[in-house]
């Protein structure tokens, strides 16, 4: 039987073809480093539901829900009734108009901190307005993030995730970013008491890539309090965990407030944009009205010619309507549990060194942890070497994994999410296609 490598090679004949080409034209032949894939990438035609379909007709359930943009699926009815009549109204007024105060509205309803909003186009860029108007607010400026934690592609938190130097990066932007340990309040009151210069805290509420290196509830509520006695801004970086994890993001659920929280994918209904929300008395930096009052002849600048788009808005309050019932989260939630268990029972079946692992909606994969006998359920990623979880396990083992699953019908990357259109069945065709792939990897000498 050929290797998994070539089965795969043979299947999508298309795939490659356009691969080739796009290598001609895109750095690596992609558009978002996300997307790299050896030895080419698969092509999308189109999607709906739990699924999408390559361009040669197979079809895959999607675990990769639009980087976690798609709580409900691909397009939900609601969705694509409200973005179609919308479409038709108008794409871009160059004007305020009224759905974007009903969307912050819809926000303000849900998530605490949300005393003000100020729109963007993605969560990269609600990270940099979070951060400028941090510094504006502290007179400070530096940044303390954490190992791992993700925030996007701009410069200051671009950083790669071991604190690696990335080129294009200034060295004073270097300087003024510090990293710490994840879920180390004694390291993070160190930085903050050996450095005055430091002007927000951020971090992804439920741990690095929404809990690859999960954090909990306790370390949320030291950070707040030592946050508050440092006079320190605290980012929540919400833009996977905002509305998913609960109606009301992960500030709800843990019942800890940041002074800032920064939003995407969700909130924009699975189409582009962000937002920035806190306090009045941050947010309003932005007011050139309120900076007057206090005297001052300057403001925190942000403009954006796609900022609260009409399509957008329309999107985002309909994703907001069904977010506020909180059935969406129980679908998922359950979903990814029953996956993860279904995965893990044929890892344990196996005997492999491997493990399913997170919590809420979110699947986790470590593909090679080193302990061979060690069974799943006592596997706990609080007691794991951070780095290693970061790593996510064997390159070569992780490569014919994605590999397999997509010959089998499935495309999950190592970071996954469930989608509220996944059905039972879904879950169980997933567990059969990792079950064939494990086989395949077997017959391969591959484990
Ligand atoms: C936690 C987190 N922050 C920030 C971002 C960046 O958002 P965007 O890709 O919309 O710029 C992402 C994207 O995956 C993310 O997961």
């Amino acid at each position: 039987m050929p290797s998994i490598l070539s089965q795969y090679e043979q299947a999508f004949l298309k795939d490659r073809e356009l691969a080739q080409k796009a290598n001609s034209i895109f750095p690596d032949g992609i558009t978002s480093d996300g997307r790299y894939t050896e030895p080419f990438p698969i092509y999308i035609s189109h999607s709906q539901g739990g699924k999408k379909w390559g361009i040669n007709g197979k079809e895959f359930i999607d675990y990769w829900g639009g980087n976690g943009a798609l709580l409900l699926g691909h397009n939900p009815p609601e969705i694509v009734e409200a973005v179609t009549a919308q479409v038709q109204q108008g794409t871009h007024y160059s004007a305020c108009h009224p759905l974007e105060i009903q969307w912050a509205e819809l926000i303000q309803s849900l998530i605490p901190s949300a005393e003000k909003v100020r729109f963007t186009n993605s969560g990269t860029e609600a990270n940099l307005l979070a951060i400028r108007l941090a510094r504006a607010y502290t007179g400070k400026h530096k940044v303390l993030r954490f190992f791992g934690h993700y925030h996007g592609w701009q410069d200051s938190v671009i950083l790669g995730a071991d604190g690696a130097i990335e080129p294009g990066i200034p060295q004073s932007v270097l300087d003024a970013t510090i990293l710490c340990p994840p879920n180390d309040i004694e390291a993070v009151e160190k930085c903050l008491h050996t450095d005055p210069d430091i002007a927000c805290v951020i971090l992804e509420p439920t741990g690095a890539c929404s809990g690859v290196i999960p954090t909990n509830g306790e370390f949320l509520s030291q950070l707040r309090e030592i946050t508050q006695e440092y006079g320190v801004v605290l980012i929540f970086d919400e833009i996977i965990t905002g509305f998913r994890i609960s109606p009301g993001g992960a500030q709800t659920y843990y019942q800890v407030i940041p002074d800032l929280t920064t939003l995407a994918k969700i909130v924009a209904g699975g189409l582009p944009g962000g937002a920035v929300v806190g306090k009045k008395e941050i947010l309003n930096l932005i007011s050139r009205k309120e900076q007057e009052k206090q005297g001052r002849t300057t403001k925190v600048s942000h403009l954006g010619t796609f900022s609260a788009n009409p399509l957008s808005a329309a999107a985002g309050i309909a994703m907001l309507k069904i977010v506020k019932t909180g059935k969406p989260q129980a679908q998922v939630n359950q979903l990814a549990q029953e996956l993860r268990r279904g995965l893990n029972a044929i890892i344990d079946e196996h005997r492999l060194d491997w493990v399913v692992y997170g919590e809420f909606s979110c699947i986790k994969f470590l593909i090679g942890h080193g302990i061979p006998g060690l069974k799943t359920a006592d596997f706990n990623p609080y007691q794991w070497d951070y780095r290693q979880l970061s790593s996510r396990g064997n390159p070569q083992l992780r490569q014919n994994l994605r590999w397999g699953l997509l010959l089998n019908g499935v495309d999950i990357s190592l970071s996954s999410v469930t989608m509220a259109a996944h059905s039972t069945a879904d879950i169980q065709q997933t567990m059969a296609a990792f079950a064939q792939t494990v086989d395949w990897m077997k017959a391969d000498g591959l484990i």
